[in-house]
C-alpha cells in the first residue's frame, strides 16, 4: 500500500482536461495516478505520472487500485461528452457517465476516500433564464449528456449525506486553449469544439468552418459562449482540492470567465492569431443550441480566491495554436 498523503486518483486523466490537470497537480507537488480506459484519451498525454489502463466500471480493478494506494482525493474527468451522440445513444451515456461513476463512488467511499472533485458542465442548466448563469439557476438539462451529469451531481449530494463525502462539483463552460509550454493539446475524436475546429481549418486540415445559424438574438446573430483557459480551469481544481482538504465541504462552482464571445468573434480572433484566411460558411441552426451561455463565476472567485490568469480569447487561441503545431 502506497500511503503517500498527496496521491490523487485522476480518472479520465488521459483526456484533454484530465491530462492538463495531471501537469497542474505535479507542479503543485501532488502525485497523480491516472485511470483511463483510453476510449477517447491518449497514452502519450499522460506526462510524468503512472497510467493505469482500465475502466472505472471495472469493480475488481478499482478494488485493486484502492487497496494499493491511499488516495487523498479522487478527481473525476471520465465521461462521454458528445451532446448529439447522447441524443442518439442515451444508454451509452447513462451507462458510462452515470452507472460507471456510481461504481467509482461506491468503491472510493468503501475505501475511506472522502474528497471528490467532479467535472460537471453548464449543460446541467438547460435553457438559460438569465444573461449570466449563477449556481442557483434552475437545473433542467435538455439532452441525455446534460442529464447524465445532473444525475451524478444528485448522487454525489446523496453520498455526502449518507457517507460524509466531501465534494466539489465544478460546472465548466467551454474549456479551451492548451498548456502554454505546448506539452499537450486538445485532441477530441471527433472534434466538436469550436476553437480546435477553427484552428484545424487554419492549418488546412479541414476546408473551413460551418457556423450554425446567424439569427440568434446576439450582437452579430451567432451563438455566444464563455471560453475558459484550460490552465485557469485546472488552477480552480487545485484551489478546490486545497479547500476540501482544509475542511470546506459541498462546493458547487461555475467555472468560466463571465465574458461571452460569439462564433464570428472566435473566427476573427483566430484569423488574427494565425494569420490565415479561415473560410466560414453559414449553416442551419442546430436544435438545442442556446443563443448565449455565459457563466457568472463570481462565487468561485470569491470563495476559492480564484483569479484566472488568461481570461482573454486571444491568449487562449494562441496557446491552442502553438500546441497544435507542436503535436501535428
Ligand atoms: N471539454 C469541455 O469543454 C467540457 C465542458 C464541460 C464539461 N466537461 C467535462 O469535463 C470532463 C473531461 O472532458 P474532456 O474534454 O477532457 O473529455 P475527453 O474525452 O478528452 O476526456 C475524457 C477521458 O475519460 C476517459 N474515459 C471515458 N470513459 C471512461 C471510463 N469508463 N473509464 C475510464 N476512462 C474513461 C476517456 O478515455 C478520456 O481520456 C468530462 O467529464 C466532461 O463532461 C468538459
Amino acid at each position: 500500500m502506497h500511503t503517500d498523503s498527496k496521491s490523487i486518483l485522476v480518472v479520465g486523466g488521459a483526456g484533454y482536461i484530465g491530462s492538463h490537470m495531471v501537469l497542474s497537480l505535479k507542479r503543485a507537488g501532488y502525485h497523480p495516478v491516472v485511470l483511463d480506459n483510453l476510449s477517447k484519451g491518449h497514452r502519450d498525454a499522460v506526462i510524468d505520472a503512472e497510467l493505469i489502463v482500465g475502466d472505472m466500471a471495472d469493480a475488481r480493478l478499482l478494488d485493486e487500485i484502492f487497496s494499493r494506494y491511499q488516495f487523498l482525493a479522487v478527481m473525476h474527468f471520465a465521461s462521454f461528452i458528445e451532446v448529439g451522440e447522447s441524443v442518439k445513444f442515451p444508454a451509452r451515456y447513462y451507462q458510462n457517465n452515470v452507472a460507471a461513476t456510481l461504481n467509482l463512488l461506491d468503491i472510493m467511499i468503501k475505501n475511506g476516500v472522502k474528497h471528490f472533485i467532479f467535472s460537471s458542465t453548464a449543460a446541467v442548466y438547460g435553457e438559460p433564464k438569465s444573461a449570466a448563469i449563477t449556481e442557483t439557476h434552475s437545473l433542467a438539462p435538455i439532452n441525455p449528456y446534460g442529464r447524465s451529469k445532473w444525475m451524478v451531481e444528485e448522487m454525489i449530494k446523496d453520498f455526502a449525506v449518507s457517507d460524509g463525502l466531501n465534494y466539489a462539483i465544478l460546472r465548466y463552460f467551454n474549456a479551451a486553449g492548451a498548456d502554454p509550454e505546448g506539452r499537450l493539446c486538445e485532441r477530441h475524436e471527433p472534434e466538436s469544439h469550436l476553437i480546435p475546429i477553427v484552428l484545424q481549418a487554419a492549418a488546412g486540415k479541414r476546408q473551413g468552418v460551418t457556423i450554425y445559424g446567424d439569427r440568434y438574438p446576439t450582437a452579430d446573430g451567432t451563438c455566444v459562449r464563455d471560453y475558459i483557459h484550460i490552465v485557469d480551469l485546472c488552477h480552480a481544481h487545485l484551489l478546490a482540492l486545497r479547500a476540501l482538504t482544509e475542511g470546506k465541504k459541498s462546493m458547487i462552482y461555475n467555472l468560466g470567465t463571465g465574458h461571452g464571445y460569439s462564433v464570428l468573434q472566435v473566427v476573427d480572433v483566430a484569423r488574427r492569431v494565425t494569420g490565415k484566411d479561415i473560410k466560414a460558411a453559414m449553416g442551419e441552426p442546430r436544435a438545442g443550441d442556446s443563443a448565449v451561455l455565459v457563466a457568472d463565476a463570481a462565487l468561485a472567485k470569491q470563495e476559492l480566491n480564484w483569479v484566472p490568469s488568461y481570461p482573454d480569447l486571444e491568449t487562449i487561441i494562441r496557446h491552442a495554436w502553438q500546441a497544435m503545431f507542436k503535436h501535428s
